[in-house]
């Protein structure tokens, strides 16, 4: 367990504007801050940062919490590694945990250490004569690489023996436990013996924007397989979050970046001058990635390779960097199976001119669809005009929704007047559509039936309903939790209904009468992450309602008195009353619509 002290030490040194801040553009309002949620789609801002109370709430989705929480969801780590990552953020260090020895974390630092002396010790054997010839003549020979760029990218290479690196670095006093947690050797299961993860291939260092390195690529020089070897996640690296040369990219980055799928590709581009070309880790881009663009530049070309997986590749690349409000270009390369190729064989210039012909990811879809039609025939043409139609729904804008009706009937032949037509009416289906859905889920949400997290209360909706409003007032106001608390205002954990109720109103008020007093940071860690939602939301909907007197707690207490002895009496009816409310919101429902 991380000290009381120490997480309070986090949540404070990491003001929770600034660090989310770094990820939402937020506005202020008030005293309040809005931006888009993080985490979900949306178009409007309901994601609010409350700096008042050092907390978050997204009223679209409902996901709310408080620094630690924010960062758990951000960069998807559990709750020990948020506040490890905060810590670091903020420059403090976390005490040893003596209780777990085994499990004792290796500080970044190190990692990074290991990998430099690694880095090192591959590019020493690349320049070795010796060792190093065969996967220097494979770079110089068939990769067309310059000794220039060679040693620009830091390129190496992993001789073909077990135990070279692991030797070297043993001899440098790094652990067994090091090597293994940072990827360089693998565990031989039988004898519990090191051995090199990378043997006989051509190692490409990946390096962070601070300039550590962070993990490796290594590649094999002829066609066996796997064709490339890849560092897998370590606690000073996640593949989804970094970009290959974004190091050097970062520096030409700022009208326009090129999205590569592989290290060959962004090397040959930054050899042929474009340097602001990067590649994600091996894998599809991900939305950490996305917004990793979206921070440095406003363009993104993306320069796929031009086979189906590439291209498939490219329409999830589009919608992610879409989503960040980066704008698409997609690169057409005729003639080659990549840019690396295609550098190779038609040039520089050439090269250029295809940047200069990327198309928009409009008409790049439009013509993916296009091709894979034969207008000629009627059914065809109404497929494809079916697929550009709900291409063209998805716009957000009515200029551009515009522009590309008329593109796509001209290029499909059509009347632009009946695709114009088709547009609207899908565009009015989709809306009646979200319409629904929102009335129905704020309808769910109201009533409780939604409520997974607290199962109990769609069951019992009047209790559940005091249950909220008491422990919405015990979280925003110090007075009714400390009253609740020390027994003066006469209500106590038998009084509750739901099992979820209970534990909340028991935490708070264990935390109320703890020596070191309630906090959010604190409440956190007896929940998990949904139950801490639900909280939020009962917080937050007790703060949207602002001050009130006494009374109103009064009488929360005393519903909830009466219901717990009718429930008890009566054995409760628990269908009838389900089904009342069932056909409540039916009515209500037939009636709107
Ligand atoms: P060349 O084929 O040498 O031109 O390399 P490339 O970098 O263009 O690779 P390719 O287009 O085949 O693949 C794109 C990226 O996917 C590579 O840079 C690697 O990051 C990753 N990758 C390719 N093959 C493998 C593999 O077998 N295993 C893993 N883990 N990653 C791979
Ligand atoms: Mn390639």
């Amino acid at each position: 367990m991380i000290s009381r002290e120490i997480i309070d030490e986090i949540v404070f040194r990491n003001d929770i504007e600034q660090v989310i801040g770094s990820y939402v553009t937020l506005k202020r309002a008030g005293s309040n801050l809005n931006g888009l949620c993080p985490f979900h789609n949306e178009k409007t801002p309901s994601f609010t940062v409350f700096p008042g109370t050092k907390s978050f709430y997204c009223f679209g989705c409902g996901s709310g919490g408080d620094v630690i929480t924010f960062i758990m969801r951000a960069e998807n780590l559990d709750y020990k590694e948020a506040l490890e990552f905060l810590a670091a953020r903020a420059g403090i260090t976390i005490p040893d945990d003596n209780d777990s020895p085994v499990e004792k974390t290796i500080p970044r630092k190190r990692i990074y250490e290991m990998n430099m002396d690694a880095a090192k010790f591959f590019r020493s054997c690349l320049f070795d004569e010796g060792y190093g010839r065969e996967a220097m003549a494979y770079l110089h020979n068939e990769r067309k690489l310059s000794m220039a760029t060679i040693k620009h990218f830091g390129l190496g290479y992993s001789p073909n023996n077990a135990w070279l690196l692991t030797n070297h670095m043993k001899k440098l006093g790094y652990t067994d436990d090091e090597l293994v947690t940072g990827f360089l050797c693998g565990r031989s299961q039988k004898s519990g013996r090191l051995y090199d993860y990378f043997r006989n291939r051509v190692i490409f260092p990946i390096i962070d924007t601070s300039g550590n390195v962070v993990a490796f690529g290594g590649r094999v020089m002829d066609d066996s397989k796997p064709k490339y070897l890849n560092t897998s996640d370590t606690p000073a690296f996640k593949k989804s979050r970094h970009l290959f040369a974004l190091n050097y990219a970062k520096k030409h980055c700022e009208e326009q970046m090129m999205l590569c799928e592989g290290y060959m590709d962004v090397i040959a581009m930054h050899a042929a001058g474009f340097e602001n070309a990067v590649a994600t880790l091996g894998t599809a881009i991900t939305s950490e990635q996305a917004r990793i663009f979206a921070k440095y530049t406003k363009k993104v070309i993306i320069c796929y390779d031009a086979d189906n997986a590439g291209q498939t590749a490219a329409k999830k690349a589009m919608r992610l960097l879409d989503e960040v409000g980066v704008e698409v270009r997609v690169l057409k390369i005729p003639g080659a199976k990549d840019p690396d190729e295609y550098i190779k064989k038609y040039g520089v210039e050439s090269f250029k001119k295809a940047i200069g012909e990327s198309k928009t990811g409009f008409d790049y879809q439009l013509d993916r669809i296009i091709s894979s039609y034969n207008l000629e025939i009627a059914e065809d043409k109404i497929k494809a005009s079916e697929e550009a139609t709900a291409l063209i729904v998805a716009a957000y804008s009515q200029v551009q929704r515009d522009i590309y009706v008329r593109k796509a009937a001209e290029k499909l032949g059509v009347s632009a007047e009946a695709m114009k037509a088709d547009v609207d009416r899908q565009r009015k289906k989709l809306a009646r559509e979200f319409r629904q859905k929102e009335l129905s889920d704020a309808k769910m949400s109201v009533k409780n039936l939604g409520n997974r997290t607290n199962t109990e209360a769609a069951k019992h909706i009047r209790a559940n309903a005091n249950e909220e409003q008491l422990l919405g007032l015990m979280l925003v106001f110090d007075e009714y939790r400390r009253d609740a608390a020390n027994g003066s205002a006469g209500i106590s954990v038998d009084d509750f209904v739901t099992e979820f109720g209970r534990r909340v109103f028991v935490t708070l008020c264990e935390l109320e009468n703890s020596e070191s007093g309630f906090s959010q940071a604190v409440l956190n860690q007896h929940f998990i992450d949904k139950e801490f939602d639900l909280i939020k939301k009962i917080e937050m909907e007790r703060r949207q309602l602002g001050r009130n007197d006494q009374a109103v707690f009064e009488a929360c207490i005393n519903g909830l008195k009466q219901e717990k002895r009718r429930i008890e009496q009566s054995g409760e009816d628990i269908s009838a009353q389900l089904q009342a409310a069932r056909a409540h919101l039916q009515k209500k429902k037939n009636k709107e619509n």
